[in-house]
């Protein structure tokens, strides 16, 4: 007699992406619906947390629902409910883990809190619709995160278990990407934005400052960021002396810069990590690892097989919620009805 699929229902809505997904067996992408606020938050230069919770509010069901409708599935072929419960916006968590207890207990499921920074690494292992199967990850890895709210190195050894190595001091990579970006009047998010004008520039035209934290594992990216204002301060004050004869401010060069001196301390601190854990492999995860310039860097080198997820998975999305959430939960993680968001909640 063949076993039955375990198939988990997930949310995701600690930021600005309200969406659902169903795994099948922690690594089958069954079917995913994401709601996206970023336009409505373009207008701000930034998320706006009230503007946010509401949104989700009018995006939760429908979101379960086309997740529902795209696998095909009813509600009682599910088999467990997992939600992310921190870190993130306190407001917007609690929408999704609102719906998520709402489901548990009128289906009487098991419920699966999930921290989002796991659920970044966890997407490694979904398995997209009509993509060959991959081999899973190998332990120990050498997981680096980095999105708009954290930027650090974790060593997994094994399921669920994390020994974290270092993380940023100030601001996070995905923030001083959109904090530059601000700078440089660029659109929102920062990232792809400066990602784009990067395409056009020269990496090499101003040599903007590393900082490699000597001795640790840790980050500081709040130093380029300033560096790169001065260096715009610098040149629009040139440009005011010459009046309208001065080219506008080199913005594609300046965000090459900035972009080439970010990818390097992530990915020159990476490396160091990994020989020095002696790590079977490099994973990679969080909206950060959908640069191009650092997914170069990695697939340039062969030192080490490296795991970056689909762009698709990259950004905020509840596959990976879901994934997270089957390995909780078939290790016997599940939460009760009574627990709360956490805003805060480090991986280890
Ligand atoms: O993981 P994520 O969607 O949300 C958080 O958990 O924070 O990451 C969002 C961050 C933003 O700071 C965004 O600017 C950055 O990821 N990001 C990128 C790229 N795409 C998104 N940064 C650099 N290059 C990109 N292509
Ligand atoms: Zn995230």
């Amino acid at each position: 007699m063949s076993i039955p699929p375990i198939r988990v229902l997930a949310i995701e809505s600690s930021c600005d992406e309200t969406a659902a997904a169903i795994l099948e067996n922690g690594r089958t992408l069954l079917g995913t619906s994401v709601a996206s606020q970023m336009e409505i938050h373009a207008r701000y230069g930034g998320v706006f947390p009230e503007v946010a919770s509401r949104q989700h509010i009018l995006s939760v069901v429908p979101v379960v629902e086309q997740t529902l409708a795209q696998a095909h599935l009813s509600l009682d072929e599910i088999d467990a409910i997992a939600v992310t419960r921190g870190p993130g916006l306190a407001g917007s968590l609690l929408v999704g883990l609102n719906m998520a207890k709402g489901l548990a207990l009128g289906l009487n499921l098991p419920l699966v809190g999930v921290n989002h920074l796991e659920a970044h690494i966890y997407s490694a292992w979904v398995m997209m619709p009509n993509v060959e199967p991959t081999d899973e990850p190998e332990f120990p890895l050498l997981a680096l995160l980095v999105s708009g709210g954290h930027t650090e190195l974790n060593l997994m050894t094994n399921h669920l278990e994390y020994q974290r190595l270092g993380w940023t001091q100030d601001d996070a990579a995905g923030e001083a990407f959109d904090k530059v970006a601000r700078l440089l009047h660029l659109g929102y998010p920062g990232g792809p934005s400066i990602q784009k004008a990067a395409e056009e520039g020269n990496p090499d035209r101003f040599q903007f400052p590393r900082s490699w934290m000597e001795g640790s594992h840790h980050f500081s990216f709040s130093g380029i960021k300033t560096a790169v204002l001065r260096q715009v301060q610098k040149l629009e004050n040139v440009s005011s002396n010459i009046e309208s004869e001065y080219p506008s401010l080199p913005i594609n060069d300046l965000a090459a810069s900035f972009q080439k001196a970010v990818v390097d301390v992530l990915f020159t601190k990476t490396m160091k990590a990994a020989r020095e854990f002696d790590a079977k492999q490099i994973l990679i995860a969080g909206g950060v690892s959908a640069n191009q310039s650092l997914r170069y860097a990695f697939a340039s080198q062969n030192e080490f097989p490296v795991n970056i997820p689909d762009i698709s998975l990259c950004t905020d999305n509840a596959a990976m919620v879901g994934t997270a959430g089957y390995y909780r939960f078939i290790n016997e993680h599940n939460d009760p009805l009574s627990i709360d968001v956490l805003s805060t909640w480090p991986l280890s």
